[in-house]
């Protein structure tokens, strides 16, 4: 009998990537996937730990999901109950501690377990013994030895996880707790994962990694390569038309990856840098290891090598001891960058984090203050971004339908959502086509195919 698992993902998109691995393992073992959570015998919550609001919505799900176990149970079924990720990671037992209806619990490092994890949670259920179980070991390596054959198809645009972990420290980020120290994958093995990707459909690559350019892998010869090497590398692969990487951190924006952006065609011209703060006594108490003018010298360096590079960044607002000054200085060099788009978090202090316990704690009213000033000019300076694409011509990938009739969806090379109307969704799906902007709304563009689908190579 073929069993249903639903698998929800909260947080990055390196959880994103990690779902699927699970779904593929569990395919393999005889698991469909479930749109919705109401008919699964196996429900998995791939969690995240960064802000608490992210961490606590965890139990509100399990809540949910606990009613939903018991409607099954009168009808003769019997839910299992999973949680995974970084609150899994971080939390351990004391999940189960304090939601008993969950079952299993383990972390980031150890999805390849899974088929042998939920065999002993059905003996264990077999013979009316409590189930629960936690694994949360790190044995990175492992998990990427697991490559599933059964992986469900990429869409168009796919992930690959080529680095994992983190050995930066930042005072305010569960990262390195959650996900461990910092570890490269093999470029041998990265490629395979990249070929079979673009064979099966995968027009776009985003390799992802928490600290992606601090990535450094061994090809065959033993050589060892940065990120730029690793994407000239993987550029020439049959079928793949564009690559991204994210999250990048400023310390590790080598030259040669910088030199990248002007010379490799398939490489994006959109990069995520996150800066998080424009004062340097914050970033200092922060541990980032740079300084606002060295941010500001690094993006002049990579505009050189990409004129049109759009931009984009994270902040925290209100990090202990930011004073009215620090904050100005975060809006200074806001305005001097010009973002095309931007994430800005309310400073959240987690636990067993240097800055949870630092003195100069703020309060939620001015954290709430300062996130709306800063969110005010990231919105205006996305606006004139996207404004400044109208009238002009550019390929996008249609990943999927819109909302509307006839409408698909897909992303330019700036990462900008771009809609089209269409008779042809069929031809446009999968592919590149050319489009000319029409119109720019808050979170997206319109646009029009210039050519009718077929009419345009496939791209
Ligand atoms: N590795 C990435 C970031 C991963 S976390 C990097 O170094 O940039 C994603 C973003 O969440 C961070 O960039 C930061 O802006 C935000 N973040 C992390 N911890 C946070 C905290 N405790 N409170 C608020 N925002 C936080
Ligand atoms: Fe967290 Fe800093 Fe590592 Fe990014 S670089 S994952 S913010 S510790
Ligand atoms: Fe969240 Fe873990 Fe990613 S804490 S942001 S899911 S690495």
């Amino acid at each position: 009998m073929t069993r249903k698992v639903h698998i929800k993902s909260y947080g990055c998109q390196m959880n994103v990537y990690d779902s699927s691995r699970m779904a593929g393992l569990l395919a393999e073992i005889g698991y469909r996937l479930a749109e919705t959570p109401d008919e699964a015998d196996l429900v998995i919550l791939n969690t995240c730990h960064i802000r608490e609001k992210a961490s606590e919505k965890v139990y509100s799900d399990i809540g949910r999901l606990r009613a939903l176990k018991e409607k099954g149970k009168a009808a003769g079924r019997d839910m299992t109950i999973a949680v995974a990720g970084c609150v899994a990671q971080a939390e351990g037992e004391e999940i189960i501690r304090r939601a008993p209806v969950v079952e299993l619990v383990f972390g980031p490092q150890t999805y390849h377990r899974l088929p042998e994890l939920l065999e002993s949670v059905a003996k264990a259920k077999k013979s009316n013994r409590p189930a629960a179980i936690v694994d949360t070991e790190f044995p990175v390596e492992e998990k990427f030895n697991h490559l599933a054959k059964k992986a469900p198809a990429p869409g168009p645009s796919a992930f690959l996880t080529i680095q994992e972990g983190c050995d930066k420290f930042c005072t305010f980020c569960v990262v390195p707790y959650t996900r461990g120290g910092e570890f490269s994958r093999t470029i041998e093995e990265i490629a395979l994962e990249a070929r079979g990707l673009a064979a099966r459909g995968a027009r776009e690559i985003t390799l992802l990694g928490q600290n992606v350019n601090a990535f450094h892998g061994l090809d065959k010869d033993r050589n060892e390569l940065g990120l730029g090497g690793l994407i000239r590398r993987l550029a020439g692969i049959k079928g793949l038309a564009r690559i991204r990487y994210t999250t990048s951190h400023p310390r590790d924006m080598e030259d040669d990856l910088i030199a990248a952006h002007g010379e490799i065609e398939a490489l994006m011209p959109h990069l995520h840098l996150p800066v998080q703060s424009g004062s340097d006594r914050i970033l200092k108490t922060m541990n980032r290891g740079h300084s606002a003018g060295d941010y500001l010298k690094l993006v002049e360096k990579i505009r050189k090598s990409r004129p049109d590079i759009a931009l984009s960044s994270d902040f925290i607002v209100g990090f202990p001891g930011e004073r009215e000054e620090d904050f100005e200085k975060t809006l200074e060099l806001v305005r001097e960058i010009n973002y095309a788009q931007a994430y800005s978090f309310k400073y959240s202090p987690r636990p067993g984090t240097p800055a949870a316990n630092a003195p100069g704690q703020i309060p939620e009213a001015v954290k709430a203050d300062r996130l709306a000033a800063l969110q005010q000019i990231l919105n205006a300076q996305k606006q004139a971004f996207n404004q400044a694409s109208v009238g002009k011509k550019m390929t996008v990938l249609f990943e999927r339908h819109g909302k509307h009739k006839g409408q698909i969806v897909g992303r330019n090379p700036y990462m900008q959502a771009v809609h089209v109307v269409t008779e042809d969704a069929k031809n446009c799906l999968g592919s590149l086509k050319e489009v000319e902007i029409l119109a720019a709304g808050p979170n997206s563009l319109k646009g029009k195919l210039t050519l009718p689908a077929r009419a345009q190579s496939a791209a």
